[in-house]
């Protein structure tokens, strides 16, 4: 596999921090370490209230502005979420779908994660789709099967076309936010099988062509590392996106 054909995303989920003026202050700071850091891309996916300060403050800089979720309908009553129609108008770019954190706090299942994603790329987002094994499913001997049901969900009538726009970030539950990151081989092992239930459904080339992220603990001591394994092409990271030195110096351990 020829990983020079994929793009290398490197995308800070920030979940619940940082106020919209915060949010300017840590963009104006980031903006001149990245800059022509152009060998990967580069990401920030924000809390909704700060989409808006985030567009503006990156604007004529290299940093991408994305949110942490989306919802399925177009409008209605579905009280405190927000549609991507909305996502839009405030000028994000990209969406994360799936976070485990979604699915284990806020009961969001394989079913929906497939439904906000099929939503998303209707509205011409770039979709980071989470997947990700627990502790328990992994000490079961099932992180195989977990990924790729949750893989093969998720995707379900997404078009090959629209996988173009689809990057699946794998993030073992166990490494989320806990200072235990995967080792390169595990993260290498488990994308390595997701890019090959892409293969299953769509083919060879689509799967070859899909950015498939590792997310966990991902630091500044990790992250040269995992970045150099064949099926790993990026980062969505936590901790690490809340400080433009680490989030910089991520940024540049992929180029
Ligand atoms: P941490 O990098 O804080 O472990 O979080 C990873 C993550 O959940 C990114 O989506």
């Amino acid at each position: 596999m020829d990983k020079s054909k994929r793009k290398v995303v490197i995308a800070g989920n920030w979940k619940m921090n940082m106020t919209p003026a915060q949010t300017e202050a840590f963009i104006k700071e980031l903006a001149p370490l990245v800059k022509g850091k152009d060998d990967s891309v580069t990401v920030l996916c924000v809390p909704f209230v700060d989409i808006a300060t985030a567009v503006k403050a990156a604007e004529g800089t290299n940093i991408h502005i994305g949110a942490q979720n989306v919802h399925f309908a177009e409008k209605g009553a579905y009280t405190g979420e927000v549609s991507a129609d909305m996502l839009k108008a405030v000028g994000a770019e990209y969406v994360i779908v799936g976070h485990s954190e979604r699915r284990q706090y806020f009961g969001e299942t394989n079913d929906t994660v497939n439904a906000r994603l099929k939503a998303g790329l209707a509205a011409g987002f770039k979709m980071i789709l989470c997947v990700g094994e627990t502790l328990d499913e992994r000490e079961k001997n099932i992180t195989f099967e977990t990924v790729s049901l949750q893989t093969k969900v998720a995707l379900k009538d997404v078009s090959k076309e629209e996988m173009a726009n689809v990057i699946i970030a794998y993030e073992p539950v166990w490494a989320i936010g806990t200072g235990k990151t995967a080792t390169s081989e595990q993260a290498e092992e488990v994308c390595k099988a997701i890019r090959d239930v892409l293969a299953g459904i769509y083919d060879k080339a689509t799967a070859e062509a899909t950015t498939i992220q590792y997310g966990g603990s991902m630091n500044t001591k990790n992250a040269k590392e995992l970045l150099s394994m064949k099926d790993i092409d990026g980062g969505l990271i936590g901790g690490a996106s809340l400080k433009t030195a680490d989030f910089s110096e991520l940024v540049s351990d992929a180029q």
